[in-house]
């Protein structure tokens, strides 16, 4: 069992306050992070993955040692797919993944097998020595998912990877996603309720920075008040202001 917890997490840029003291522990399974655009689920996953410093007086750790001062063991535990990412299109699938298994640090003897292992976990095998050029939106999702999972991380933390993706290669991307070892670690960002209320065992419900809420998807629903008890209607009662 994997435990990574955050003690008092802020996060200034500038005078904006993006992340308002979080304390949160996570154990193996699937958490959604759920929440509109700024409230601040990119900052918590820049955080967590060591692409963005936190104020002073936080504190993460990982199975009990501080992640700062034991950032290389940590990181490598770590498999990442940022919002908004470039690929690069001139690459072949099979490249793009062995030149970001290369920065991993995988051993260079087992990176063929490791990015062919990664490709047939997405379902993209038989692309993997096409160009990323010529691959559609989904395809590209499950480019950057393959090389999230290179290594077979104990904390997988995927932002946003449904975005831009049709109905049909949502549900695709979720059940990949849902069919993963479950001994491990995953958040997943969504603004989405469907990309997640069927495969995470735990939702977080983020606003302006502060977890305003967590739960199952039956404890959650149960605080609907008026509508049906579903935690779309729950959104609607967090978030319905914004809309
Ligand atoms: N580099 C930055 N400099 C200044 N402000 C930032 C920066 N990154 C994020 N912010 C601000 O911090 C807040 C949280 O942003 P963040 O990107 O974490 O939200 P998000 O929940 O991921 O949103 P989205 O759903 O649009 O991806 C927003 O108000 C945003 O404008
Ligand atoms: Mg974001």
């Amino acid at each position: 069992m994997n435990t990574l917890t955050l003690e008092n997490i802020s996060k200034h840029y500038g005078e904006k306050l993006a992340l308002d003291n979080l304390s949160i522990t996570f154990e193996d399974g699937i958490y959604g992070l759920l929440g509109p655009n700024g409230a601040g689920k990119s900052t918590l996953m820049n955080i967590i993955t060591q692409n963005v410093s936190f104020d002073n007086g936080g504190k993460i750790t990982w199975n009990g040692s501080d992640t700062k001062k034991d950032d290389v063991t940590f990181r490598e535990v770590i498999g990442f797919m940022p919002q908004q990412q470039e690929l690069y299109s001139a690459f072949t699938a099979a490249r793009f993944v062995g030149y970001i298994a290369t920065l991993k640090g995988i051993a260079p003897k087992q990176i063929k097998e490791e990015v062919m292992r990664v490709l047939k976990q997405v379902e993209m095998s038989e692309y993997a020595n096409k160009k990323i050029g010529s691959f559609s939106g989904g395809m590209k999702q499950r480019v950057l998912i393959a090389q999230a999972l290179l290594g077979n991380p104990k904390l997988l933390i995927l932002d946003e990877p449904t975005a831009g993706l049709d109905p049909k290669q949502r549900v695709v991307v979720r059940n990949l996603i849902g069919s993963l070892s479950k001994e491990r670690i995953v958040i997943i960002s969504t603004h989405i309720v469907s990309d997640i209320e069927s495969i995470a065992d735990d939702i977080l419900l983020i606003k302006s920075g502060k977890i305003i809420d967590r739960g199952s998807v039956p404890e959650l629903s149960q605080k609907v008040v008026s509508g049906e008890q579903n935690l779309e209607n729950l959104y609607m009662q967090y978030y319905g202001d914004k809309i």
